[in-house]
């Protein structure tokens, strides 16, 4: 069996098995896109809180274990990533992950929102398991000092200047915070 890490990325992995996978996700963020503009950024935080958690094999997916954490507060749009696997499962039946499913949504986020079209390699493989516990401890939490978000980032060998750029993320989006236990969301 092929665990979540050694899976074998390729530009053109799908190019047999499911040739149109981009475009069936690019139309199915833009739908939802359609009724909420918002929807961009909660698919490319979705991307980061995956990827953080046991390297970006869809665990976040996996029953109410990594979203019980407080650390996944106001992830949104899970949903939307269950909605195209069932498309894709009648389009290319087995083939497609949803690691790769939450990376192509976050991709086309990007593209949609006004950024690069960035091109991206495929074939993540789905995990199994998932862990609260995991998650609490690898998603950073909103205090971080700047010393421990840059240790994050240099730790997976991005250098100073690709951590600021990752931290550009936070352009697209807003917050949350919970105010006598309703959850109000801050502009978009
Ligand atoms: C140390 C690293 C990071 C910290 C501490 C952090 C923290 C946060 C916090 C506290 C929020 C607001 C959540 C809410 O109240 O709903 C947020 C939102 C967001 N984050 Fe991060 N973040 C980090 C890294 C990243 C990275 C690497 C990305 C993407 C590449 C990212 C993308 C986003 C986006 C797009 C939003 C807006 C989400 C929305 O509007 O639903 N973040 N982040």
């Amino acid at each position: 069996m092929v665990g979540a890490c050694e899976a074998q990325l390729a530009y053109d992995y799908y190019k047999i098995s499911c040739p149109h996978v981009e475009n069936t996700v690019r139309n199915a963020v833009l739908g939802v896109v359609f009724t909420d503009p918002t929807a961009p950024a909660a698919f490319l935080r979705l991307l980061f809180h995956d990827c953080q958690v046991q390297g970006c094999d869809a665990s976040i997916l996996l029953g109410n274990s990594e979203m019980a954490s407080g650390m996944n507060f106001g992830i949104r749009k899970l949903q939307t990533i269950h909605h195209i696997k069932y498309k894709l499962e009648a389009e290319c039946p087995g083939q497609v992950s949803c690691a790769d499913i939450i990376a192509l949504a976050a991709k086309v986020s990007v593209a949609l929102s006004g950024g690069p079209n960035i091109q991206i390699p495929l074939g993540r493989k789905d995990s199994t398991i998932s862990s609260l516990q995991a998650a609490d401890l690898n998603i950073p939490p909103p205090n971080i000092t700047v010393d421990a978000l840059l240790d994050i980032f240099t730790s997976k060998g991005l250098n100073l200047e690709e951590s600021v750029a990752i931290m550009g993320a936070h352009t697209l989006g807003g917050g949350h915070y919970k105010h006598c236990g309703q959850v109000i969301r801050l502009a978009a």
